[in-house]
């Protein structure tokens, strides 16, 4: 494949879009045996998730739905304040219904803490996360991440969904960016 256009702003590829495409093929096939005879709700969190939900979903050999959510957190800057703002609710109704979440990445937990919280007082039959990726070292609130692609290091990471100020998403690669990319903004 000719190379990214963005790549001179990279300074290292983390996880290259290979490991990426193994890893939740892996996923996909677990939620496969673990859902085995019911019918899924994937919900995705706008809009980091949506890359990683698309090759999940074709992962998963299940009937399968989708629907999204999008959250803003209060609070300024790139930390997230725990407080959270509904943008988008469901479409669906999830009571009684085995909804698995889908996020990017878990840095704080903040945000998909309360998350969870909220769509488990719609009562659904289970309710399951599939985080592609986790800053272990950066986790305010524990709680259990059934399906995980990877752990990465406290860094600022891009691509495969995730943006720095709204770019980078289609990087096909988890990339590290270089400093200066941070400081001249783009
Ligand atoms: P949390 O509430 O701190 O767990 O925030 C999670 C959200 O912050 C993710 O869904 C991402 O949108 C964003 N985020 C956290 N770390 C990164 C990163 O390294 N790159 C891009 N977005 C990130
Ligand atoms: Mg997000």
């Amino acid at each position: 494949m000719k190379m990214s256009s963005m790549m001179p702003d990279v300074r290292e590829v983390l996880i290259s879009n290979q490991e990426i495409q193994a890893k939740v093929r892996s996923l996909g096939e677990r939620i496969t045996e673990d859902y085995a005879g019911e019918r899924i709700l994937l919900v995705g969190v706008l809009r980091g998730a949506v890359v990683v939900m698309g090759d999940l979903m074709r992962c998963i050999d299940l009937p399968c739905e989708i629907d999204f959510m999008d959250i803003s957190s209060y609070g300024s800057g790139t930390s997230s304040s725990g407080v959270v703002r509904i943008l988008k609710d469901l479409d669906e109704d999830i009571t009684g219904r085995h909804v698995l979440i889908v996020e990017d990445i878990v840095d704080t937990g903040l945000t998909l803490s309360y998350l969870k919280r909220s769509l488990l007082a719609r009562k659904p039959a289970s309710l399951e996360i599939c985080a592609l990726l986790t800053k272990p070292s950066r986790r305010r609130v524990q709680f259990d991440i059934k399906y995980l692609g990877f752990e990465v290091p406290d860094e600022f990471v891009v691509g495969y969904g995730l943006d720095y100020a709204g770019v980078y998403r289609n990087l096909p690669d988890i990339c590290i960016l270089k400093e200066e990319v941070f400081k001249t903004g783009s």
